[in-house]
């Protein structure tokens, strides 16, 4: 089997922003206690975090991260999490069933996010919670001293603001499940009426409206034209959530779950754009693609939840799904979706980083390790530069159950003219076919194949654990050969390869 691409590097989609490669920390399971955060470890420094749990994040090279939440954020009182820690109430977390011992909070957590030299992201609670709140966040985090709230700040410890920049206007207030959920009507009045007052606050901050947690929401569309019809001039981007698992063994289907990334996006820019359109507005929303992933929610549904009026642990293991080379295959393809649509989705958070739906694992007293989805991203995100071009992409086709007819092999271009550098991502969804694919590359000039991984494995299935973490790794790609301006390389059946170009 064979496929064919060019890359033109005239036929730019856009900027390819670091923003795209943002993360996302929820108070949720393992994720902040026994995960960044265990004080006695033996790689804990004198705050409590974990040095190899901030080595990996490091390497895995995250811009953004999204905190404290999620469902959680949405019952979240912030001012617990501030403070002397032996002030701090312990909290009944709703969402996840939990106890919330607020032992780490905001000025732990930034003083984390300098370790991992990452930028925070704020989502403030519109699920119990209002205006008024959100502004007092804001006054906390960002004005420089002499208000109250301010220099509650600078008694704390932190005499500079956080300068928090992007800020979510609550968390999936579309889902029944959400606490305080609302109608698109109801939420997109709140959205507005918080956006402006945040903005009469602080006017540099970018404002993230809540869109549909699903494309698959019985609300999906109507929402994103209600809400915007009431904030659009309020905020800079409208959200989208999407999650993909295997369901019923239809591997082929799940191999295509880009595809319906793709017309997740494609909808929700065309609903903003007609937004757009009704107003006569010149201001263009774009997309913040702040929770994605592979997550095996039938899991959660059916065999994870906590539940019962006596049974609030701490730190439950929650979510701690275990991804095989496949679910890293659909990963890596889904960040060629979100490159792919570089023009509009301009930040995004892979939801989430460590032990919960995540790239890496800990084991309390013992090891941290890199899940397989670990190695689409970190490759990605270091090799992802400059522009995202279009490609003509020339392959054959399956039939899957869930999306009709769709390519077997996908594909990204990335091109930086001023470091003279370019990046291909590829997939191959195949389950039983290695595909040749020639790609012309005569438009980059005089280049050579500087760095091929692929990621693949006669085991669809296998994955890294605790007693085998190092089962799984990307390996050099041996078949790739340039000449007079064509690569040629083979791609095994079910593989993700990325290649670097200079
Ligand atoms: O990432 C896990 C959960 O998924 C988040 O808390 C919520 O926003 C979404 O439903």
């Amino acid at each position: 089997t064979t496929a064919h691409l060019t890359v033109d590097t005239h036929f730019a989609i856009g900027t390819v922003r670091r923003t795209l490669f943002g993360g996302f920390v929820e108070h949720l399971g393992r994720h902040v206690y026994d995960g960044i955060y265990e004080p006695g470890h033996p790689s804990s420094d004198e705050e409590g975090f974990r040095a190899d749990v901030v080595d990996l994040v490091r390497e895995l090279g995250v811009s953004t991260i999204r905190y404290p939440g999620g469902n959680f954020v949405s019952g979240f009182r912030w001012e617990d999490s501030v403070g002397p820690r032996e002030e701090r109430p312990r909290r009944l977390d709703l969402a996840w069933h939990s106890t919330e011992t607020n032992e780490v909070g905001l000025h732990e957590f930034s003083s984390w996010l300098d370790k991992v030299g990452s930028d925070l992201m704020l989502a403030v609670n519109l699920g119990t919670r209002g205006t008024q709140e959100a502004l007092d966040l804001l006054e906390y985090t960002n004005i420089a001293g002499g208000t109250a709230l301010s220099e509650r700040r600078i008694a704390n410890g932190r005499t500079q603001p956080f300068g928090v920049r992007t800020w979510c206007l609550g968390n999936e207030m579309d889902g029944p499940w959400q606490l305080g959920h609302r109608s698109a009507d109801d939420y997109g009045k709140l959205a507005s009426q918080t956006a402006r007052a945040m903005r009469q606050l602080d006017p540099d901050v970018a404002l993230v409206v809540c869109g549909s947690s699903s494309a698959h929401m019985p609300t999906f569309g109507e929402w994103e034209r209600v809400v915007l019809g009431h904030a659009y001039d309020d905020v800079d981007y409208i959200s989208c959530h999407a999650y993909y698992e295997e369901k019923n063994g239809d591997l082929g289907s799940f191999l295509a779950s880009a595809v319906d990334m793709d017309r997740f996006i494609e909808t929700v820019v065309a609903t903003a754009d007609h937004v757009k359109a009704v107003r006569g507005s010149d201001k263009t929303i774009d997309i913040s693609f702040d929770e994605w992933n592979v997550w095996y929610i039938s899991r959660f549904e059916n065999v994870d939840r906590i539940g019962g009026i006596d049974n609030w642990p701490v730190a439950p293991r929650l979510l701690e799904d275990v991804y095989s080379v496949a679910d890293a295959v659909v990963f890596g393809n889904l960040l060629i979706s979100l490159i792919r649509h570089a023009d509009r989705v301009t930040s995004a958070s892979l939801a989430q980083l460590v032990n919960v739906i995540a790239p890496i694992m800990t084991e309390p007293g013992g090891p941290a390790w890199r899940q397989t989805t670990f190695f689409p991203f970190a490759i990605t995100s270091r090799l992802a530069q400059g522009e995202a071009l279009e490609l003509k992409l020339d392959a054959p086709t399956y039939v899957t159950t869930e999306y009709g007819e769709v390519s077997l092999v996908d594909a990204i271009a990335t091109h930086d003219s001023e470091a003279g550098r370019a990046a291909v991502f590829l997939v191959n969804r195949s389950q039983d076919e290695a595909v040749t694919v020639t790609v012309d590359v005569a438009s980059l000039g005089d280049v050579r194949v500087l760095e091929a991984h692929t990621l693949s494995d006669d085991d669809v299935y296998a994955k890294n654990t605790l007693a085998e973490p190092e089962r799984v790794a990307p390996r050099a790609n041996e078949t790739v050969v340039l000449e007079g301006g064509v690569l040629t390389l083979e791609l095994p059946p079910v593989s993700w390869t990325a290649l670097s170009l200079g």
